[in-house]
């Protein structure tokens, strides 16, 4: 099996370790979320990763999405069926590795969220995170919460398992100056309502039919794990991997930076579904031995096909693991009209940031 490993230009992703990094065929998950359907931020602001799986559930239902949605251009393509998962035989793990550095806890928290993207929101995380606790962070994120905030460093490390993606392509959106999608009838109407000057217009579309609109999405299931350092440990790690790159590391020395030999606290290995069966396996598969300490880690599926084909199975399509939101402002064809329309929305989101 390839292995590649590589130091990343972004001070944010020191290291990425690609694992037959390849695009996976088409496969549809059984939700509502597609690419057209639109969604008002402000009805879940902070609180979205109640109706977004994002993080372990402890319900075993098993929905991806369950955020009302609207479709408000009128070429959306309709949900397309749910097929069966298929196998590609030829592949080890279909998908990457990463681990992020972070000098505190909303850096984790950006990190986590790193591939979600919220148009005129700066710090996307907040919408599905904003209303978390202490004690939330550390039962989402798989840490005591002991470690959560203070003086902690952390190292998020993730293996995720691609399944299905979707963009929305459709005429005028994305496309060359001057050009427009088509909106449906009802959506057309209350446009034309929108008033430059009058916010309560503004604020009367995005309550009927939301701010921003389903760009694009991926699918899958991860595993994921978060180690706490004292700042001290942390910067030499940091250091060390910067100037020396991952490949250098000897593996001993990679498993005993990722050890309680130097972490103050190992996390559990969670699943971004919350599907049991999995936790269960990589708390029990996972196992490395570092001295006189036994712990699951992530870093134990490094260099082990056998592991990694196993994994490969296991992640199927029950968590979203990248989403683009877009803001709805292509449904203004008139600049003014349009521009107002940005002004409120970007008004009410600053509100949201800083009250929450
Ligand atoms: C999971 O659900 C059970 C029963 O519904 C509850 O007792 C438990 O506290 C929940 N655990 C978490 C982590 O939310
Ligand atoms: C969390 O860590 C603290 C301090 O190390 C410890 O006293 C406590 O028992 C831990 N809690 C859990 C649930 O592990
Ligand atoms: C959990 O994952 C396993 C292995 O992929 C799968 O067989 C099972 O159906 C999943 N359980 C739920 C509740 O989704």
């Amino acid at each position: 099996m390839r292995v590649e490993w590589a130091v990343s230009a972004q001070p944010w992703l020191l290291v990425l370790l690609a694992i037959f990094v390849r695009q996976s065929s088409p496969q549809q998950p059984a939700t509502p979320l597609h690419p057209g359907g639109a969604i008002n931020l402000f009805s879940r602001y902070g609180y979205l990763s109640i109706s977004i799986r994002v993080v372990p559930r402890n319900d075993s239902e098993p929905w991806i999405f369950r955020e009302p949605t609207v479709d408000v251009f009128r070429d959306t393509p309709p949900p397309p069926p749910k097929k069966a998962l298929q196998k590609d035989r030829s592949l080890v793990f279909d998908g990457d590795f990463h681990m992020e550095f972070c000098d505190d806890v909303r850096q984790l928290m950006q990190a986590y969220f790193r591939d979600f993207a919220i148009e005129r929101l700066s710090e996307p995380w907040r919408a599905f995170a904003g209303s978390w606790g202490r004690s939330a962070v550390a039962r989402h994120l798989g840490i005591n919460s002991t470690f959560v905030g203070g003086q902690h460093c952390y190292v998020l490390v993730r293996v995720a398992r691609r399944r299905t993606n979707a963009k929305l392509e459709i005429p005028g959106l994305g496309g060359s100056d001057g050009e427009f999608p088509v909106l449906t009838p009802p959506v057309q109407k209350e446009a034309d309502s929108v008033v430059a000057g009058n916010a309560a217009t503004v604020d009367r579309f995005i309550r009927s039919f939301g701010s921003h609109y389903v760009s694009s999405y991926v699918t899958g299931n991860s595993l994921f794990q978060v180690f706490v350092y004292t700042p001290h440990i942390y910067a030499r790690i940091k250091e060390r991997l910067r100037t020396r790159g991952v490949a250098e590391l000897s593996r001993s020395e990679l498993a005993s930076f990722f050890s309680p030999w130097y972490a103050e606290h190992t996390g559990k290995i969670q699943v971004a579904s919350g599907n049991s069966t999995v936790a269960s396996w990589a708390h029990d598969k996972l196992r490395m031995s570092f001295y006189f300490f036994s712990f699951a880690s992530l870093l134990r599926l490094h260099g082990d096909a056998r592991l990694l084909r196993r994994l490969d199975g296991l992640l199927t399509d029950e968590a979203v693991l990248q989403l683009e939101l877009k803001s709805l402002a292509p449904a203004f064809r008139n600049p003014t009209t349009r521009k107002w329309f940005e002004e409120v929305l970007d008004n009410r989101l600053r509100l949201w940031e800083v009250n929450m």
